[in-house]
């Protein structure tokens, strides 16, 4: 033992206590568990690995599909055991479906001693003292200040980590809970964004993806939209690579697509483009604002920019009324766009949504059936597409080692996985590769 690690351990403070944190959701959720954390941390917590050695539990819960509420339970549960033995543990649920929820869960699940909505982060030490002092606290009012002000706070950002540009969302598609649960669209100062990304590059960070529900949204207090976003952060940064998610079909435009073509390869040659559904009744239904016809000639207008632009999209099956012609639709707008990955769902009911309320209803086998055939469909093009990639060399921006397998990986700008052999030198470097084996989920490739 050294004696920089003897004065760290006897500086630690004896009360310090354990925090745990376990995530659901989309990658704004997994963004903001870091930002707790780091929050926690200068308040005198230490992250921990197992709820076993914490003293403050947190859920941060996700509410977007299926009985996420009946998830937040029962996992409350199997913390029971750990509050019996210490009373002063306290267990906190946040995220989504503390937005959604509020005091019910408490009164649904004694055990639950906070709740806080997905705008409350900032406030959290303080609500986790007040758990402490009295004996429930429920905080998950919606902050109405514009602009939106957050730091990007990563523990450990690595080579690649995402930065928020955006909050809530607009939209209201008719199936979706996110504009209950995130709230009113607010967009981050375009200074703010850049200044997180200075710090982030300082730090090592090579790639950034950036974030929001609909990015194309985003509009900055100095008139710095989308597009202008990409392009400075591409020429004013030293970034090497930047990509974003999601996009909105019907905010996808020409000029976007143009800086992506200008800062190339920086901007990565790499789209998430939800269609949901590909029958224009259906888009309408779910309020989408785009037509089947229209995505498509957006997505020819990126092609024709961008060629070896690789796609991926969401679905959605079994909407409300949607016939079997209708569902067919989809599939081919699958096999029309040649989709490389494809994240489909069944629909599922959310409170609040107009969706929730339509007449039409798909029975649950019916949606399991067109799911099913939905994956196989894409199976049959997806495996094809991979194997297209074997023989050429591609750029990999290495990210780390993967201890259990003993593999170097890293990603391309296409946003594929690739392992291979290699050394810990390389993480934070663009290597060339060749593609030595390919399946739609992970590449194997060769230094050259
Ligand atoms: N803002 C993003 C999506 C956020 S939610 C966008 O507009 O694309 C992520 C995905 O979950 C959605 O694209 C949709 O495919 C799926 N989803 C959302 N609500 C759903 C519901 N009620 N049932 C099934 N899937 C849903
Ligand atoms: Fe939900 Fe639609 Fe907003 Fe996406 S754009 S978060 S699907 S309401
Ligand atoms: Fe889930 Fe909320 Fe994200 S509902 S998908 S955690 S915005």
């Amino acid at each position: 033992m050294n004696l920089n690690e003897t004065s760290a351990q006897t500086a630690a403070p004896v009360t310090q206590k354990g925090v745990y944190i376990s995530t659901y959701g989309c990658q704004m959720n997994v963004n903001d568990t870091e930002r707790m954390y780091s929050l926690l941390e200068m308040a005198n917590f230490t992250p921990v690995t197992s709820p076993d050695q914490a003293e403050v539990i947190i859920i941060n819960s996700c509410s977007v599909r299926e009985k996420p509420v009946h998830k937040v339970y029962s996992e409350v549960g199997t913390f029971r055991r750990l509050k019996e033995k210490n009373p002063n543990i306290r267990i906190g649920v946040g995220g989504c479906v503390g937005s959604q929820e509020k005091d019910k869960l408490i009164k649904d699940a004694p055990l639950i001693d906070f709740v806080f909505g997905t705008d409350n982060i900032d406030q959290l030490p303080e609500i986790v003292g007040r758990a402490y002092d009295q004996s429930k606290v429920v905080q998950t009012q919606f902050q109405h200040r514009a602009p939106y002000h957050v730091e990007t706070m990563v523990r450990n950002p690595g080579v690649a980590t995402f930065v928020n540009i955006t909050k809530g969302c607009d939209n209201f598609c008719t199936f979706c809970v996110v504009p209950y649960t995130r709230g009113r669209e607010k967009s981050r100062p375009f200074s703010h964004i850049l200044d997180d990304v200075n710090k982030l590059t300082q730090r090592g960070v090579r790639e950034v993806t950036l974030l929001g529900q609909n990015v194309n949204s985003y509009k900055s207090d100095c008139g710095v939209d989308f597009a202008d976003l990409i392009e400075r952060l591409a020429v004013e940064t030293d970034l090497q690579r930047i990509r974003y998610t999601t996009s909105h079909p019907k905010d996808f435009n020409q000029k976007l697509v143009d800086v992506m073509y200008r800062n190339q390869p920086k901007v990565c040659e790499y789209i998430h483009l939800p269609f949901q559904a590909g029958n224009s009744r259906v888009l309408e239904m779910m309020n989408r604002g785009y037509t089947r016809e229209q995505y498509l000639e957006k997505i020819a207008m990126i092609k024709k920019a961008i060629p070896n632009v690789v796609l991926s999209t969401d679905i959605i099956v079994g909407f409300p009324t949607e016939t079997e012609d209708e569902f067919k639709e989809t599939i081919s707008m699958v096999e029309a766009v040649g989709f490389e990955t494809i994240y489909a769902f069944k629909y599922s009911p959310r409170p609040f949504t107009k969706a929730a309320r339509f007449e039409g209803q798909i029975a649950e086998d019916v949606k399991d059936d067109r799911l099913a055939r939905l994956f196989a469909a894409h199976d049959a093009l997806a495996m094809p597409l991979a194997e297209s990639y074997v023989g050429r060399v591609l750029d990999v921006l290495v990210e780390g080692k993967d201890e259990k397998r003993g593999n170097m990986h890293g990603r391309t700008s296409q946003n594929k996985n690739v392992y291979f052999t290699g050394d810990k030198s390389l993480i934070g470097q663009m290597v060339p590769m060749r593609i030595t084996k390919a399946n739609p989920a992970v590449f194997r490739g060769e230094l050259i």
